[in-house]
């Protein structure tokens, strides 16, 4: 007889969210005076995405983001994660703003907040205009510089009603994909330019941060969104423990050493200084990257699992996000990566929710005090709908009721965790997978266009409805 189920409560105020962000959803890319961003300029690319797929239409969430506001309405979502179209606002990257662009987002937020949904914006969500990439892009210290100045834009307009804000979706992709292993825009293979990205992207932060609060008012939050890793060793041998720490370092300390600490990690300025020697960090790079936070963002999905790389163990590179002859990992061919054993999702993701309750338990004790957002956890699925038309997606439920537990049990032990958003709101442009993998709680037709909830946006809206998971079979 299985066990009768509990059901989980979760604490009154706990925000019950879904994020999406600009290129994977708005399409319009010639609308309104935007210009070209990488990811226009990398998906128009032969070879660079599954079937040739871009965002030019992606699921027209730019002339259909009433319809999407409504949906999250009708589920009963609290909150909802997008991110801002850099070249939309401000086209090339550089100068005014436009008003179009400003509008529009001006028009979604109006929009939530009517229906009583809590806006929370992410800056930077990887779609870097493409005039600035031209300039040298994230390697180059002036794109930080350009980001300060498009956040004071964004925080003028909008900070007088969005009260949640994240600089920086996951700089780890944005640095080390796109900068070393290549498979994400701009597509380039150059580990020393990877970790000078790294560094820009730190810098833009922590100017960026400065740049929203001298013009936002003081209640609204200000933080980012990491894709921390859980880096677990293949054995407790000491040779692995030590690939589990290196790995460690270039995943997470590279961000949050300066971000949390204001000091990169000694042992990743040892490990990487046969690509390069960190000149540019100029001095007060640091202090300026050790701005105060609000709250902190953790984007997860599932752990990585490291060795010491041995010639006679069938290792494999791993980044999670696409397959390249170039590892996203600077200076770290002594590592080998491993599948995680268990079931996985569509990706290719091992399904492991002690993961997530690890990571929290980590952030917890690395920032004592600091509020915490899962600002991303979801799964895809080969979702189709059935001959009625309904969409019945029981694994997303399963992994939804795992992870969901494991935020309820982090809360338990002690973590403030404050809300949870699943990624994501809508099917949508999966960056190199194209449009091949299905992410979304709201299945998307993508011949019409049409949005089905699945039956996990429907669980999903229950609990955000209840604050409580209801019974999953067999959890
Ligand atoms: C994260 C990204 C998000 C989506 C999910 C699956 O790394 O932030 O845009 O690609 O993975």
């Amino acid at each position: 007889m299985p066990e009768p189920i509990t059901p989980v409560a979760f604490p009154p105020n706990f925000l019950w969210g879904a994020a999406t962000s600009a290129y994977q959803i708005e399409g319009a890319v010639r609308e309104g005076g935007r210009t070209p961003s990488i990811w226009d300029t990398f998906s128009h690319t032969p070879g660079k995405t599954a079937g040739g797929d871009h965002g030019d239409i992606a699921v027209d969430h730019y002339h259909r983001f009433h319809e999407d506001v409504e949906l999250m309405a009708g589920l009963g979502l609290g909150a909802y994660r997008f991110s801002i179209s850099w070249s939309r606002v401000q086209p090339t990257g550089r100068g005014p703003a436009v008003q179009v662009g400003l509008d529009f987002y001006r028009r979604l937020v109006d929009d939530l907040l009517a229906h009583d949904i809590k806006p929370a914006v992410t800056l930077y969500h990887w779609d870097l205009p493409q005039e600035l990439e031209d300039a040298g892009g994230w390697p180059e210290r002036d794109t930080a510089l350009r980001f300060a100045e498009y956040a004071q834009i964004v925080g003028e307009a909008l900070g007088d009603r969005v009260e949640q804000w994240i600089t920086l979706n996951e700089p780890w992709c944005s640095a080390f994909l796109g900068y070393g292993s290549g498979v994400h825009a701009p597509g380039r293979t150059d580990p020393e330019a990877s970790l000078r990205a790294a560094h820009h992207l730190n810098l833009a932060h922590g100017l960026g941060a400065k740049a929203l609060r001298s013009v936002m008012p003081a209640r609204n939050t200000v933080g980012l969104s990491l894709n921390s890793s859980v880096v677990r060793p293949l054995t407790q041998d000491p040779a692995d423990l030590a690939a589990a720490r290196k790995i460690d370092d270039l995943a997470n300390g590279v961000f949050h050493g300066p971000i949390l600490h204001g000091a990169y990690p000694q042992s990743l300025l040892a490990a990487t200084s046969s690509v390069t020697d960190w000149s540019y960090v100029l001095d007060g790079d640091l202090r300026t990257i050790n701005q105060p936070l609000d709250t902190l963002g953790l984007n997860y999905y599932t752990p990585t699992l490291v060795s010491a790389a041995d010639p006679d163990r069938q290792g494999a590179r791993a980044d999670g996000h696409g397959a390249s002859e170039h590892s996203p990992w600077p200076a770290a061919d002594d590592v080998d990566f491993h599948q995680t054993p268990g079931e996985r999702t569509e990706m290719g993701w091992t399904i492991d929710p002690t993961g997530l309750h690890e990571l929290i338990m980590r952030y917890n004790r690395e920032a004592p005090g600091l509020p915490l957002y899962i600002t991303e956890n979801g799964a895809a699925y080969d979702d189709k709908p059935d001959p009625d038309g309904r969409v019945h997606d029981p694994e997303r439920v399963a992994y939804l009721h795992g992870h969901l537990s494991a935020v309820r049990r982090a809360i338990a032990d002690g973590a403030d965790v404050r809300g949870y958003y699943l990624w994501s709101l809508l099917d949508n442009f999966e960056w190199a997978y194209g449009y091949e993998k299905r992410f979304g709680a709201v299945y998307v037709d993508y011949a019409t266009l049409e949005r089905t909830p699945k039956s996990s946006a429907l669980w999903y809206g229950e609990a955000a409805r209840t604050g409580t998971l209801p019974e999953v079979e067999g959890a």
